[in-house]
């Protein structure tokens, strides 16, 4: 069976396959972040994730510190299901739960393992085709290790990278350091919760990274970007034969057009809007 991402199997085989070899345990789930546990109960097997749960109390006082919207999520499926019966049942459900989010992991663990292994190609033609950078404001939203950010860097003003993600920030800030890099910040953040002021953003991008809250995301684009200003969101999900895949966004109500990227890579299309 193939997925609508052109992927056979899971999503947890399709993890295990990309991220084969990488070094995540049971215990770097302790590492998970808000933006991670935000989402965390439609990635994870509940009997697994409560096995899990039994096995390590103190993860619901991390957690639930971190983001306290978790803790009911916690009780419900710790109450439906009990501990693993035996130490071997634990094992395999541990694994199960470490390979269900498994990119989220190798965020923290190791940004520089992610970067290799699933950063995808994107030219930056496909950017540039679109609007001119010079003297822009541009900001990356989502912008993992960076890759978007330090490409548009030498033809912008100021690049602003927002990533939620703390190994991920600590990454392009030291990139910035050892380039000596002049135009990029790096700062923590949300596409539903920019820290940039209204109408501010001349050009705004995302890759693989939108979706999580949609409405609240496109609302908040609005916001920040500036009357002539451009966003574009390149997304891997391919197109379908109506030339779209997301109503929403190319709703009249928010404007978008789809566009299948010339380069079939992993990445398939780009929504653009100009406001
Ligand atoms: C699939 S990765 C893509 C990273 C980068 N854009 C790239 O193409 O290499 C998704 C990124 O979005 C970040 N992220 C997670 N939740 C987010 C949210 N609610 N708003 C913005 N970014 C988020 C993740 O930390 C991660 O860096």
């Amino acid at each position: 069976m193939t997925d609508r991402w052109g992927h056979s199997g899971t999503w947890e085989d399709m993890l295990r396959q990309t991220f084969k070899g990488a070094d995540i345990k049971v215990e770097d789930l302790y590492l998970l972040e808000a933006c991670d546990l935000e989402g965390l109960k439609e990635r994870v097997t509940p009997r697994a994730i409560a096995a899990v749960l039994h096995a390590n109390p103190s993860l619901e006082r991390i957690w639930g510190t971190r983001y306290p919207e978790i803790c009911t999520f916690i009780d419900k499926v710790t109450t439906e299901y009990g501990p693993a019966s035996t130490r071997q049942e634990l094992e395999f459900l541990s694994d199960k739960i470490v390979w269900e989010i498994a990119e989220l992991l190798i965020y923290h663990r190791d940004p520089k393992f992610y970067e290799k292994r699933a950063a995808i190609d994107l030219d930056l033609k496909e950017l540039t085709e679109e609007v001119n950078f010079d003297n822009r404001i541009v900001v990356d939203v989502g912008a993992g290790t960076g890759r978007i950010a330090f490409q548009a860097a030498p033809l912008s003003r100021w690049v602003f990278a927002v990533e939620p993600v703390t190994s991920f920030r600590r990454f392009m800030r030291e990139r910035i350091r050892n380039e000596r890099i002049k135009n990029v910040y790096v700062i923590d953040g949300l596409l539903s919760d920019i820290p940039l002021p209204d109408k501010f953003v001349d050009v705004l991008t995302t890759c693989q990274a939108f979706g999580w809250s949609l409405l609240d995301e496109l609302q908040e684009i609005e916001r920040v970007m500036r009357p002539g200003g451009i966003a574009i969101h390149f997304s891997g999900i391919p197109i379908d034969e109506n030339g779209t895949i997301h109503p929403v966004i190319t709703s009249d109500k928010w404007g978008y057009k789809c566009q299948q990227l010339s380069n079939q890579g992993a990445l398939h299309c780009k929504y653009v809007r100009r406001f």
